[in-house]
C-alpha cells in the first residue's frame, strides 16, 4: 500500500481529490465508489470547485455508495442520499440519474443483490475513495465480516451507532442496520484510495498498517490489494513507526 502523509486534513483531502481527478481524466466516463461520512466532505468541496473552474469535468461519471442506512427515507435529510445530494450531486452539478445508493426499502436482499447487479452492468469499480471507521470499519463492514462478502445487510457496531448520535438526537433514534457493499465488492475495484484524517483515527491507522490483516479490522483486507493508497494527515499518522 502506498502511504501518503500530508500535514493537514486539507492537503490530504485535496490530495485524494487529485488521485480522483487524475482516475477521470484517463476514463471520463469512470465508476466510482463513494462514502459519506465527515472526512470526505472537504473533498467532495474540492472537486466541485475544480467542476466550477472547468479543471475537471465528472458529468459522465457513475456513483455508487458504499452503503445507507435502513430505515431512513431517502427523502429524510439524514439519509446518505440525501448526503450525497447535498455534498455531491448538486455541487458538481451531476444528473442525479447517475449517483447510486443501495435501496433499504422493501425486500433487502434483493436490493442488495440488484446493487451487485447495476455495479457490474456498469462495469466495476474503476476507483474507490474509503473512509475509515475507529474500529477498521470501511462502508458498513463491520469487524468479523468475511473478506469474500458481497453487498448484504449489515448490523451496525455499538461504537459505530454511538458516532451517528449527533445527527439522529439519541441513540435509540440511530438505526440499526445498514446495506453496504461487501469487502469482496470494495477489493473489486481497480484501485482503493482510503483517506484518514485527525488523532481519533491514528490508533486504528496504525493497525491498518502495521499489523497482518486481520477479520477484526475490516479494512486490514485492503493489504491483499495490488493498488492502494492511504491519505492521512499528520495526525492520524502521529503513531506510524516509520
Ligand atoms: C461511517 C460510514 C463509513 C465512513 C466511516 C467514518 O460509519 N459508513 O463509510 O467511512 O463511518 O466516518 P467519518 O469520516 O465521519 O469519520
Amino acid at each position: 500500500m502506498d502511504v501518503i502523509v500530508e500535514a493537514s486534513a486539507a492537503a490530504a483531502c485535496v490530495r485524494a481529490a487529485e488521485e480522483m481527478a487524475a482516475c477521470v481524466r484517463g476514463t471520463p466516463t469512470a465508476v466510482l465508489g463513494l462514502p459519506t461520512g465527515r472526512t470526505p466532505i472537504p473533498i467532495y468541496h474540492t472537486l466541485a470547485d475544480w467542476q466550477r473552474a472547468g479543471r475537471i469535468d465528472f458529468r459522465h461519471v457513475r456513483s455508487f455508495n458504499l452503503d445507507e442506512l435502513v430505515g431512513v427515507d431517502s427523502n429524510d435529510p439524514r439519509s446518505y442520499a440525501a448526503y450525497m445530494a447535498r455534498h455531491w450531486t448538486i455541487p458538481l452539478g451531476l444528473n442525479a440519474s447517475h449517483v447510486h445508493l443501495p435501496q433499504t426499502t422493501g425486500d433487502l436482499e434483493r436490493a442488495c443483490s440488484a446493487y451487485e447487479e447495476a455495479l457490474e452492468a456498469a462495469g466495476g469499480l474503476d476507483l474507490v475513495l474509503l473512509g475509515l471507521g475507529e474500529n477498521g470499519h470501511i462502508g458498513f463492514n463491520e469487524p468479523g465480516t468475511a473478506w469474500d462478502s458481497g453487498t448484504h445487510v449489515a448490523s451496525l457496531a455499538a461504537g459505530t451507532r454511538r458516532a451517528l448520535v449527533e445527527a439522529f438526537g439519541s441513540l435509540d433514534a440511530v438505526p440499526r442496520q445498514a446495506v453496504t457493499m461487501g469487502l469482496r465488492t470494495i477489493l473489486s475495484a481497480r484501485r482503493c484510495v482510503l483517506v484518514a484524517t485527525g488523532a481519533r483515527k491514528a490508533a486504528i491507522v496504525a493497525r491498518l498498517l502495521e499489523q497482518p490483516p486481520t477479520l477484526e479490522v475490516p479494512a486490514s483486507a485492503l493489504q491483499t490489494h495490488p493498488h492502494v493508497a492511504v491519505v492521512l494527515d499528520a495526525e492520524a499518522a502521529a503513531t506510524l513507526q516509520r
